[in-house]
């Protein structure tokens, strides 16, 4: 749609950014905290770029209080942040751990003080490790009230002050690297357990919602998803259903279920057919209807275009997680689609697609799929920095991959979707899981590398201000004029 004249933001648009605990946080045993399964993964030799872990990631645990100082200068208006579980249940369940649950008292109360809303993710992939030794984690259906009462627990404790919540995040991607490709933990390579995983986390996603609605009245909750919508290569139908495919299997299986309470139904014969459906027990499809979001968190990177991929074509491919540009290879599933290069489209040194019109595509298709707001919950370059003398980073590229994905959402806004608001990944630079530290995402340098912590002080780069002159104005800002 081409507009004569775009719709405003809203005024109480949120705009905001975001994180995770394991990725900044570090402090990996203080104050009684129980390892998380990343924790034991990243010892792990050969699993993580150049063995990088988050025993110290940025030191947030200790900084907070400069790291919020830092966002209310810039001006934001939302903050997004994980609780680590394993910070309130060092073993996952049973004992709570004080001293977890008052750090997160004393950040939320930071960002209020200077009115900067907190959004929380309940889970950002850290399950307890004691829970993975016990039962094997998402694949036993014991993690459904343990996880509930780790949420109630956190509901009750921040629900006075914390009104936007998120559930899972990503659990596309927990879920599919952690059971699929076998490269996130536990690191295995298994469609019936993954299928089965997945189908047990989300039930406790739709639980925690049912609990969230008795808990936080006032509160909204809902999970965010990893959507990267696909295109067909061209209009070749083969390539056409391809894509269907890829739509169905990667997208509809999870925000079907998450909107609905309901596995689509082409995808779920092809998966009973291959003997991988979920084994579905009495009471499951009344639990997941109950729990309808109050939105969709969307976390948007890149699009996907797709061509048909025969029964005997590509699978499984290795990422690329060095930033040598080039080095990811095509992969699919045999008989349903495969992933091919975008001849429109530049990619990042990770080759991921940088498509800004793709985000008001994936907006547009939620909006009018699933009839909820969207929260963008994520969305971010992932670069070389460099800093230059006098503490100076000029990342005009970030600037420019977050102000074209802005306009984007202001057509989306124009439109007609409702778009809550808009976190940008991430606030600090980050361990960024499979990637180490040189592949960075914030508005804050982190002065450290995989070599480790250096003295980890922060600098503001260039588009730490360019945000700032942008939530000001509630709107994008003439660049040519700064
Ligand atoms: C999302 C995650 O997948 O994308 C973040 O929610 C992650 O935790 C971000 O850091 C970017 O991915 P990566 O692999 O570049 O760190």
């Amino acid at each position: 749609m081409e507009h004569k004249k775009m719709k405003a933001f809203p005024s109480n648009f949120l705009w905001g950014s975001a994180s995770a605990a394991y990725q900044i946080e570090g402090g990996y045993k203080q104050d009684g905290k129980g390892p998380s399964v990343w924790d034991v993964y990243t010892k792990i030799p050969g699993t993580t770029f150049k063995g990088t872990n988050g025993d110290i990631a940025v030191d947030h645990y200790n900084r907070y209080q400069e790291d919020v100082k830092l966002m209310a200068e810039q001006g934001l208006k939302a903050y997004r942040f994980s609780i680590a579980w394993s910070r309130i249940f060092p073993e996952g369940r049973g004992q709570v751990n004080e001293a977890g649950l008052a750090f997160y008292d004393k950040l939320i109360d930071t960002l209020l003080k200077y009115n900067i809303e907190p959004v929380i993710t309940v889970y950002h992939w850290d399950v307890p490790q004691a829970l993975m030794d016990a039962y094997g984690a998402w694949e036993s259906r014991e993690i459904i009230d343990d996880f509930n009462h780790y949420c109630k627990t956190i509901f009750k404790r921040y629900g006075d002050r914390v009104k936007y919540w998120v559930t899972l995040n990503e659990q596309n991607i927990f879920i599919g690297l952690g059971y699929r490709s076998g490269v996130h933990p536990p690191g295995v390579k298994d469609l019936k357990r993954m299928y089965q995983a997945n189908h047990i986390a989300n039930l406790a996603n739709a639980k925690a919602i049912v609990s969230f609605r008795e808990i936080v009245k006032d509160g909204k909750i809902g999970p965010s998803f990893a959507y990267s919508p696909v295109y067909p290569y061209d209009s070749d139908p083969e390539n056409v259903l391809a894509a269907e495919n890829a739509e169905e299997l990667n997208a509809h299986w999870w925000m079907d279920v998450y909107a609905w309470g309901e596995y689509p139904e082409v995808s779920w014969r092809y998966l009973q057919d291959q003997g991988l459906a979920p084994e579905m027990e009495a009471g499951d499809l009344e639990l997941l209807k109950q729990a309808r979001p109050d939105f969709m968190g969307l976390n948007y990177y890149q699009t996907g275009t797709i061509k048909h991929n025969p029964l005997d074509g590509v699978g499984e491919a290795k990422m690329n997680t060095t930033g040598k540009k080039g080095t990811s290879k095509e992969s699919g599933v045999p008989g349903l689609f495969k992933n091919v290069q975008n001849p429109y489209l530049r990619t990042t040194d990770w080759d991921w697609t940088i498509d800004p019109r793709g985000l008001r595509i994936a907006l547009r298709r939620i909006a009018n799929r699933y009839r909820l707001p969207v929260l963008i919950t994520e969305n971010g370059l992932g670069a070389f920095d460099t800093l230059e003398d006098g503490d100076i980073v000029n990342d005009d590229y970030r600037i420019d991959f977050l102000e074209a994905h802005i306009k984007e959402i202001q057509g989306a806004i124009s439109d007609g979707v409702s778009v809550i608001g808009y976190c940008t990944w991430s606030f600090t630079d980050l361990l960024s899981w499979l990637n180490g530290y040189q592949k960075r995402y914030g508005f804050v340098y982190v002065n450290r590398d995989e070599e480790g912590p250096k003295d980890l002080r922060r600098i503001k780069k260039k588009s730490y201000y360019w945000y700032q002159e942008v939530i000001k104005a509630n709107d994008l800002v003439d660049r040519t004029r700064s």
